[in-house]
């Protein structure tokens, strides 16, 4: 059994695709175990991201996080962090495999409509960033 950080991006809130992503997850194998509708401010969402600071698209992608609600949620299952990348596709829509929420939902490589955990590591660190141990069940 396996957790990972989950998070439907200010585009999939705004086009009302909630419910259609949730479903993706529990047809799939995977549990919610917490779940979350909050607006991140700038701030957060640079303390979210801090991994990509140097990343010539963190200014940006900041922005976005906080342009709206957010949806976080954690999955828990088989292999959770890999099966959860899997239905979400790849970073840019356009190598995304037919099927996959990015495939389905998202705009372009900044606005991919989900973010999931990419090891245990960060599942670690990106879980406690928005949960408290008392939260997930
Ligand atoms: P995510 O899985 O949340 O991890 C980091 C995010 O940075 C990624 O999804 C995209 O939203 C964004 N991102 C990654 N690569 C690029 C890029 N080349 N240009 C703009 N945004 C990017």
């Amino acid at each position: 059994m396996e957790r990972t950080l989950s998070i439907i991006k200010p585009d999939g809130v705004k086009k009302n695709v909630v419910g259609d992503i949730i479903g993706r997850f529990e047809k799939n194998g995977l549990r919610v175990a917490a779940m979350k509708k909050i607006w991140l401010s700038k701030e957060e969402a640079k303390g979210f991201y801090i991994v990509h600071k140097e990343r010539p698209f963190y200014d940006s992608l900041t922005d976005f996080m906080s342009e709206g609600p957010i949806v976080v949620m954690v999955l828990e299952g088989e292999n959770a962090i890999a099966k959860n990348r899997e239905i979400m596709g790849a970073t840019n829509p356009a190598n995304a495999l037919p099927g996959t929420i990015r495939k389905d939902h998202a705009e372009n490589v900044e606005r991919n409509t989900v973010h999931g955990s990419d090891s245990p590591e960060s599942a670690c660190f990106e879980i406690s960033y928005f949960f408290s141990m008392l939260e997930i069940l």
